[in-house]
């Protein structure tokens, strides 16, 4: 790993700090903050990386930039430039907008109302009781049934959510992830059900557990048996569901919880590291589930960094699935990643301005090579999206693709002396977090340790502090500021729902075979005691109607709760 000058300088503040953990820190960035109010210039993007009043050749050619080296061409390693040879002009990014309220048959109506507004890829927001592996009737889910999301207790459920849905032509994302095992195999009923041969059936489950003590907070178990959940996913859709995207390992919510865009990247990739060294160590060989694992990130303001971020991230996973994890195949090496806008930089004040935002955030992401996007919502700050919201969000994707010129040629961006340099100082900053979160045992350990924790707290807490004193402008709320917006329509949740749900749920309990249903959550039980894969004793189980509830409970009883 190549080691410049500013990786040294701050190396050797990671030096100076070793007791504090110290890697590309805050301090790092107020005292580039102080050298530029000397030079009487105070330019910095948000991760406090300095940006010169104009970039020439030398920039570049100073550190040695060798562009077959650090780029190569659109689909060749390092991948710098995408994943694709053609990327868009081949296929268009997916529009794939985030979606779910609920019950399963209102969702089901927005997607539909969705893809007929032409998105190209289904995305599924679940209530926290699903999240969080509770049925509707558990007392902890009083309030929350259906208001994050959709409430889905049971296969019942899911063949609402997906009904007039062909699954074997669809590709659905799931943002699940203590109960990602569990939502997997519901859907993979479902499209059995509908006639779907394994190899058609194709998405993504989130299932990015460390983040969720991270940053996210929907977790259940302890971090071991959660990573196990994981690594016995991989292995199962090795083999049952080959076109399964088994991870989304996400730095979208490390970033809303006020990290840096250089934080968000390196500590995404030390997760991502965390994996599979977890399926390694469970025996997986690295080709056999690395070309599944995909990424989703953030698309906050700041559009240059954010281009330097995608382009950094794909140019550093190339090399760490090359040379630290040896694989060899090519889709192991390709990190393809979804992207959503800035759901933090949402206002509230003058919530028409967020359709621009959206717009130039969406705009980074295209220009940095997203394979997928989710595009916010103007009035996502006070509500879920309405219909009306939910499709100007999507027209705003659109409006891109098909008139912004974006989509002819495979990052335009290339060769910029000021793209380039960036790419290359976020790369360095980030490279310099993951060797302090190596040196203190990786990711699992450095979550524990709550250093990435206290980096992002310091990241958030000096961000709110520029807003708070005007130094960062939010336009609408501390600059050009305006009285009473005008009354918008928003979205609201049934409140009947809890009811509705409770009553299928005495239904599905009623109906079902229950001396099957407690065999086959024992075998559950069995398999969680003695290592064996969960997914196929989990997946007779729900066949029968075992609720999602009663699975995560099985679970509970072996592997308990986590409580930091
Ligand atoms: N040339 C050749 N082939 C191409 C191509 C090109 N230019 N472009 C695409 N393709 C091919 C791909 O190879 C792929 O083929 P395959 O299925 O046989 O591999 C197919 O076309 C589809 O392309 P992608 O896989 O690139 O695009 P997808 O959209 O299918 O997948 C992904 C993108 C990132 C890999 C996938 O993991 C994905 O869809 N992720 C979405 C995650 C998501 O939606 N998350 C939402 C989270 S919401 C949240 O958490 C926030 C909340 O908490 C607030």
């Amino acid at each position: 790993m190549r080691e410049t000058r500013s990786a040294v300088r701050v190396r050797a503040t990671a030096r100076t700090r070793a007791g504090e953990g110290r890697g590309w820190t805050m301090d790092t960035q107020k005292r580039n903050a102080e050298k530029n109010k000397e030079r009487g210039d105070e330019r910095l993007t948000e991760s406090g990386i300095p940006v010169k009043p104009v970039y020439r050749p030398r920039d570049l050619s100073e550190r040695g930039f060798d562009y077959e080296r650090r780029l190569g061409d659109p689909g060749e390693f390092p991948y710098t430039r995408g994943v694709y040879g053609t990327m868009y002009r081949g296929r268009p990014w997916t529009m794939r907008q985030y979606a779910g309220f609920g019950t399963a048959k209102e969702t089901n109506a927005r997607f539909k109302y969705l893809t007929d507004a032409g998105q190209t890829g289904l995305s599924t927001a679940f209530d926290l009781p699903t999240q969080m592996g509770r049925d509707s009737d558990h007392p902890l889910a009083v309030g929350e049934v259906g208001k994050v999301g959709v409430a889905i207790d049971s296969l019942l459920d899911m063949r609402d959510l997906f009904d007039g849905i062909p699954l074997a032509e669809v590709s659905t994302s799931m943002t699940i992830n203590a109960t990602a095992s569990t939502l997997l195999l519901l859907y993979s009923l479902v499209a059995e059900e509908q006639g779907a041969r394994p190899e058609e059936i194709t998405g993504t489950t989130q299932n990015d557990i460390l983040k969720e003590y991270l940053a996210r907070g929907t977790y259940i178990y302890p971090p071991a048996p959660s990573m196990r959940l994981t690594t016995d996913m991989f292995a199962y859709c090795a083999r049952e569901l080959p076109r399964w995207n088994t991870i989304s390992i996400s730095g979208y919510h490390i970033r809303e919880a006020g990290s840096t865009a250089v934080q968000e990247l390196a500590f995404t990739l030390s997760n991502a590291i965390a994996y599979v060294e977890a399926a390694v160590e469970a025996g997986l060989e690295v080709d056999e589930f690395a070309p599944r694992l995909s990424f989703f990130f953030n698309a906050h303001n700041d559009l240059f960094q954010e281009v330097a971020k995608y382009r950094a991230a794909r140019r550093m996973w190339a090399k760490i699935m090359k040379d630290r994890f040896g694989a060899t195949s090519e889709k192991s090496l390709k990190l393809r990643f979804h992207t959503q806008t800035a759901g933090s930089s949402l206002t509230a004040q003058q919530a028409e301005n967020n359709i621009v935002r959206t717009t130039v955030q969406a705009l980074s992401a295209v220009l940095g090579g997203t394979q997928s996007l989710h595009t916010n919502a103007f009035d996502e700050a006070l509500a879920l999206p309405t219909e009306r919201s939910a499709r100007i969000a999507l027209r705003t994707q659109q409006i891109l693709a098909s008139e912004g010129g974006v989509t002819d040629t495979a990052d335009p961006l290339a060769g910029s002396y000021y793209v380039e340099s960036l790419t290359e100082e976020v790369e360095e900053a980030a490279w310099e977090y993951i060797r302090r979160i190596d040196d203190l045992g990786g990711s699992v350990a450095a979550i524990e340790d709550r250093y990435m924790q206290g980096e992002i707290e310091e990241a958030a807490y000096r961000y709110q502090r520029e807003v708070e004193s005007g130094e960062r402008v939010i336009v609408g709320v501390n600059r050009h500021e305006s009285e009473g917006d005008p009354e918008m329509e928003l979205h609201s949740v049934d409140e009947s729902i809890q009811e509705k749900q409770t009553e299928r749920l005495r239904e599905v309990r009623e109906s079902r075979d229950s001396a099957a249903v407690e065999r086959n959550l024992a075998a559950l039980k069995g398999a969680a005691e003695n290592g064996d894969n969960l997914l196929y004793p989990m997946k007779e189980a729900l066949a029968e109607l075992a609720t999602l509830g009663e699975v995560s409970d099985t679970l509970r009883s072996v592997f308990g709760e986590y409580r930091p």
